[in-house]
């Protein structure tokens, strides 16, 4: 239809911008971040900890695989946070953003001795260590470019969650981290000590993703304090940061009532106070505190807009409403069977009517977006809109079927910015090597 026609009363807005108009200009499939939630999730985090903290005993890292893009990463360093970075990728981009160094921490369960040399070379502020491998390859960089980097240790802590398998971190057959029950992550410990070529400045762990309660990560306090009284008795080497990693959840279509964060912090100072009570009658002091939250910064804040191409009946009942994105700018559904709702974008004051599944272009049946969700009858041409769609969403992005990926906006009222432009055919055939 003619998105002139539409009244602009009856369209979606995001800060003040029509979404017709912005698909009109930029290109659907369009990805589109709203910079006041990014902003708003940022200080929810500060508001919570901070109430229950001295404001320097608690740090907050963005975990940046959920989303990375040099404006995001402008964000989260005008917001006083960290970074937690995973890859030499993630670092360049951070690097690009003129994120501060001394606010990264990287994490990995494989880094390559060229990602840990660029780290060091960088001064990224913290790199935690995941194996023996990259404990024997880091000792060997930190003493050839004479440094003694500060490091944390990350623990296997055998906690178990109740998210889809793929989610699960914290486990003990997990690939993350060394494990804690057979007395390897003590003996890394010990040997990182009595060498001193690594500055170690504490423990982390991290127990899963989509958490909706706080007992995984009083666990995780649990056992990092636990292990760090076993090795005080021994060298009197205390921590001076406990991380019990990020996973923090947001409510989603089928899952809401995720607590407040207010019910993190208050749960993980309890257990950091009754814990050092436990262990040393209070005379050992409170390790700050680092928490790493990808998701719930980042989800709410990103939007999937979507131009409906055909749509077809089966025979068996099913509508489809073919979406010109799909399983490649998001593989969620697919992967963990997660839910998303969608939006009409005009229109949007009629009443569902119809039972549609929503399916991406993408020559896959698995390419499902949504399997049922009733909306307004809606004609080929027209906008629609998936919500919460800011986080993992285009960090797992392919160019499956050689389709090009979604440009990216970041709004404000105001002010549009190009975060990502739209991919072309000439980026995906410039990595084609002709002899
Ligand atoms: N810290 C560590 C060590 C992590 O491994 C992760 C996530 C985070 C922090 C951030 O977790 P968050 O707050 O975002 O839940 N692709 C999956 C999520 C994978 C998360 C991997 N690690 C998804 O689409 O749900």
């Amino acid at each position: 239809p003619d998105t002139a026609a539409v009244s602009t009363d009856d369209v979606l807005h995001i800060a003040g911008h029509a979404l017709p108009a912005l698909a009109e200009q930029y290109g659907t499939p369009l990805y589109i971040f709203d910079r006041a939630t990014i902003v708003h999730a940022c200080q929810r985090y500060f508001q919570a900890f901070e109430r229950y903290y001295r404001a320097s005993a608690v740090r907050i890292l963005y975990a940046s695989k959920a989303y990375l893009s040099p404006l995001v990463a402008r964000i989260i360093a005008e917001q006083g946070m960290g970074l937690d970075i995973v890859s030499g990728g993630e670092l360049t981009v951070a690097q690009r953003a003129g994120f501060p160094m001394e606010r990264i921490s990287f994490h990995g369960n494989n880094k390559s001795t060229a990602e840990l040399k660029l780290a060091l070379q960088l001064g990224v502020g913290r790199i935690i260590l995941d194996n023996w491998s990259e404990l024997e390859r880091l000792t060997h960089l930190a003493d050839e470019l004479g440094q003694r980097p500060a490091v944390l240790l990350r623990v296997a802590p055998g906690v178990e969650t109740d998210t889809h398998r793929y989610l699960q971190t914290g486990h003990a057959a997990s690939k993350f981290g060394f494990p804690l029950q057979n007395g390897e992550a003590k003996t890394a410990i010990l040997r990182i000590l009595g060498e001193g070529k690594l500055h170690l400045v504490g423990l982390h762990a991290h127990s899963g993703t989509m958490l909706r309660e706080t007992r995984p990560y009083e666990e995780c306090l649990v056992h990092l304090l636990s292990l760090a009284k076993a090795i005080y008795d021994e060298t009197q080497w205390w921590p001076e940061e406990v991380s019990p990693g990020g996973g923090w959840g947001i409510d989603t279509p089928d899952q809401l009532g995720t607590p407040g964060l207010d019910q993190l912090a208050q749960a993980l100072q309890h257990q950091m106070q009754v814990m050092l009570a436990s262990i040393s009658n209070g005379t050992l002091p409170a390790p700050t505190l680092i928490l790493e939250p990808g998701r719930s910064i980042v989800a709410r804040a990103g939007v999937a807009l979507y131009r409906i191409g055909a749509l077809k009946a089966t025979p068996a009942g099913t509508t489809y409403l073919f979406v010109d994105g799909g399983m490649a700018d998001n593989i969620r559904p697919a992967l963990y069977h997660a839910l998303y709702t969608a939006l009409p974008v005009e229109h949007i004051s009629v009443p569902g009517s119809v039972d549609y599944c929503v399916s991406g272009r993408y020559c896959e049946s698995g390419d499902m977006l949504i399997d049922n969700v009733r909306l307004p009858a809606m004609r080929e041409g027209e906008l629609l809109l998936l919500p919460l769609a800011g986080a993992y969403c285009l960090p797992m992005a392919s160019n499956y079927n050689l389709v090009p990926r979604p440009g990216v906006l970041l709004v404000e009222k105001g002010r549009v910015q190009v975060m990502e432009r739209r991919e072309t055919y000439d980026d995906i055939l410039v990595r084609y090597q002709e002899s």
